[in-house]
């Protein structure tokens, strides 16, 4: 059976990186396959959060995954830290989890940063609760953006010693799904930098809740070169290749196809045309997510249900796990 799994951290406005990266995605694959979305709230704490804003970008969160079309009767949509088999398989892969693979991991690197000695243990082993979240439903398939890369090879690696120690089979090794034009979108800012939920600047991102008006200035006001044509340069012309490849996504498009339309146009011409395009994809989105944010107590119905739907699935995959490891139920 293929099973889809995937997971978003509540930490703040989801963005169009997050929408063209991964939701989108998820979006698709529901019409082919089981999955289940996980608004990971254990990893959110892996850097301080302030509680009252977790718990408003836990239900934020969810109505930006039900704007943009997760169907949550067919998919599973919950929130992590409520079913308790993500932590209790997580102690156990930490178990079987050499140093050394971690220590090769990018992203805690960038995240730790120069105070490595002050970052918590639980960032360090953030990969391993990723894998514990993968492999606790036995998912085959896991649709991220590109800098999840690393941590799903991760993940295969740690399904596979824990298959190899007990000599068995026990874990699919998952596949992850990276797809689209824009599988690694920029700030608009800086075409060196991911667009992403911490980066200071509100212009660096478009939120999925921005407005028309809002996502058009943020193009507006994109950064590009002082050089007239739209030319697919990713190396030279990081910015330029960024913006067509989101022009790309939205409209389903190859950056090829869109670098011709536009090769004779100028910046403002397609600026323009993108901003259209980014108002006319995202706008019902965001409208959806506010009238959605209304109605709190429909976005806890949804992740109750969704909840006790995954914990039938993790409790049973675990209570298997644990007897596999050698634990005594008395
Ligand atoms: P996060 O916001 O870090 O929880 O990421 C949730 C999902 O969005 C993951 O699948 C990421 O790979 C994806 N994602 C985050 N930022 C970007 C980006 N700038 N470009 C493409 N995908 C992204
Ligand atoms: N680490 C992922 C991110 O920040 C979120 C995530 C947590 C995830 N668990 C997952 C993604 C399991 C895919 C599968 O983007």
């Amino acid at each position: 059976m293929n099973r889809v799994f995937s997971g978003v951290q509540p930490t703040g406005n989801l963005h169009l990186g997050n929408y063209l990266g991964a939701i989108k995605n998820w979006v698709t694959m529901q019409a082919e396959y089981d999955c289940l979305y996980c608004i990971v709230d254990l990893h959110a704490i892996t850097v301080p959060q302030d509680p009252k804003a977790l718990q408003a970008a836990t239900r934020e969160v969810t109505a930006g995954l039900i704007a943009a079309g997760i169907d949550a009767k067919s998919s599973t949509v919950f929130n992590q830290s409520q079913v308790r088999g993500h932590a209790g398989l997580a102690w156990i892969l930490n178990c079987m989890t050499p140093l050394g693979w971690l220590n090769r991991m990018t992203q805690f690197k960038e995240k730790a940063g120069k105070a490595r000695d002050q970052a918590a243990l639980g960032l360090y082993a953030y990969p391993v609760l990723m894998a514990a979240d993968i492999l606790l439903y036995k998912a085959t398939h896991v649709p991220v953006g590109e800098d999840q890369k690393q941590h799903l090879e991760l993940a295969r690696d740690i399904a596979g010693a824990f298959n190899r120690n007990y000599g068995m089979e026990y874990f699919p090794l998952p596949e992850p799904m990276i797809l689209g034009a824009a599988t690694r979108v920029m700030s608009l800012r800086d075409g060196t930098k991911k667009m992403s939920k911490s980066d200071p600047s509100d212009y660096s991102r478009i939120n999925l809740t921005d407005d028309a008006a809002t996502i058009a200035l943020k193009i507006k006001k994109a950064k590009t070169d002082s050089e007239p044509n739209v030319t697919y340069e990713p190396e030279r012309r990081p910015e330029v290749a960024n913006l067509i490849d989101i022009y790309a996504a939205l409209a389903g498009q190859s950056s090829e196809t869109v670098t011709s339309l536009y090769a004779s146009s100028g910046f403002s011409t397609f600026k323009g045309a993108l901003a259209d395009l980014a108002v006319e994809k995202l706008g019902p989105l965001a409208a959806d997510m506010r009238r959605l944010l209304q109605h709190p107590d429909y976005i806890d119905e949804v992740l109750r249900a969704g909840v006790e739907r995954a914990s039938h699935i993790a409790d049973r995959n675990l209570r298997e796990i644990e007897a596999i490891v050698g634990f005594l139920k008395p």
